[in-house]
């Protein structure tokens, strides 16, 4: 377990994710309108970039970027091509991004580019970045000396008259799939180079259902403010979805992203108004959950009306929900989690849940 004092790699927490997409412009209104984010920043030729727009959307301190390329010959457009919409980077924020690099290639963790000096009106950031599972890096961004909305080059959008927000808080956790036989590399990967410890093991006795199988673990940096659950395949009867992911990325990637609420109902009472689209949960649940789960301060009515998921365990209670995916392929999915003392992932709801995501597989012919 790490603390302040004796922490060899400080995290102070996430950043940033940001996704590389096909045209951030929509993928921005969709992210305003439906999940209540708002428009903060914007970088493109309007700013003087020449080669991409990035849209960079604010809800307390969730902040998520949006770029696209503008041109076919380009990284984004590349990654686009081969991923899909999907996330290129998550971002940590450390209070000194050289030493962060330095000490992570000391470490042995593959270098994605070296620290770099941003600088404008506002004062500077210093950026590095190494490389993780797939295509997808972690930049360590040092900002304590400066002041703009996001980073040299964007300019601050003043109001977003299309924003909603919806009560989302900031990032609980980021899930990444990764391949057969891939999961010791990447638990050795976050606890050798960024000196995180598991937090949870889930085999696949765990979280099998009738068809698919996957393996979890949770790595995380002993403080709570970062962690990072890694799933792989397992043998299953039939295609697990985490083999369905890898198939539609091209690659080990982003799985889902846990978004935290302090009034679930209300979030999701709002997320569904906007018409976001979540994982159906069979009605029986609420029968054994109720059962399973026992006192709740918030309405079972109102969770089952909501489809919004219930677990306990030694600490407390978590409440959560997962979405649709949110591209044509079946890749990204976001959670939203309530947690009540419960430190864990709804180790007792993942049947439960997965047995939903297979009804779903099996509507799109890949069960
Ligand atoms: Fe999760």
């Amino acid at each position: 377990m790490s603390d302040a004092t004796t922490d060899t790699f400080p995290i102070l927490g996430y950043d940033a994710v940001e996704f590389w997409v096909g045209n951030a412009k929509q993928a921005a209104h969709y992210y305003r309108t439906a999940f209540g984010f708002e428009l903060v920043g914007y970088a493109g030729p309007e700013t003087g970039v020449r080669d991409r727009a990035s849209y960079v959307l604010k809800q307390r301190a969730v902040r998520f970027v949006f770029s696209t390329a503008l041109s076919a010959d380009h990284e984004i457009t590349r990654h686009q091509g081969r991923h899909g919409d999907g996330v290129r980077d998550v971002a940590f924020t450390v209070p000194d991004a050289e030493e962060a690099f330095r000490i992570a290639i000391e470490r042995g963790a593959p270098p994605h580019h070296e620290p770099e000096v941003h600088e404008d009106e506002h004062g500077k950031v210093v950026i590095a970045a190494i490389k993780a599972y797939g295509d997808t890096i972690h930049s360590f961004v040092q900002r304590s000396d400066y002041s703009g909305v996001y980073l040299p080059g964007f300019e601050p959008v003043d109001r977003d008259p299309l924003a909603r927000p919806v009560g989302l808080s900031g990032i609980d956790h980021v899930v990444c799939n990764v391949g057969w036989g891939e999961m010791d590399e990447w638990s050795s990967f976050y606890a050798g180079i960024l000196g995180f410890s598991e937090f949870r093991h889930f085999t696949d006795e765990d979280i099998s259902t009738e068809y698919t199988a996957l393996m979890s673990k949770v790595l995380w940096d002993g403080v709570g403010r970062i962690k990072l659950p890694i799933n792989e395949p397992a043998e299953g009867k039939r295609k697990s979805q985490i083999e369905e992911y890898l198939d539609a990325y091209g690659s080990p990637g982003v799985q889902h992203i846990a978004i935290s609420s302090g009034d679930i109902v209300e979030t999701v009472r709002k997320l569904r108004e906007n018409g976001v689209q979540f994982l159906s949960v069979p009605p029986e649940y609420y029968e054994d959950a109720k059962e399973r789960v026992g006192g709740i301060d918030e309405s079972w009515d109102a969770l089952a009306e909501l489809g919004i998921l219930v677990d306990r365990d030694d600490e407390g209670y978590l409440l959560q929900i997962f979405t649709e995916p949110v591209e044509d392929r079946p890749t990204v999915f976001y959670e939203i989690i309530q947690r009540h003392g419960a430190t864990g992932f709804g180790l007792g709801n993942f049947k439960a849940l997965f047995e939903s995501i297979e009804r779903a597989q099996e509507r799109r012919g890949n069960l």
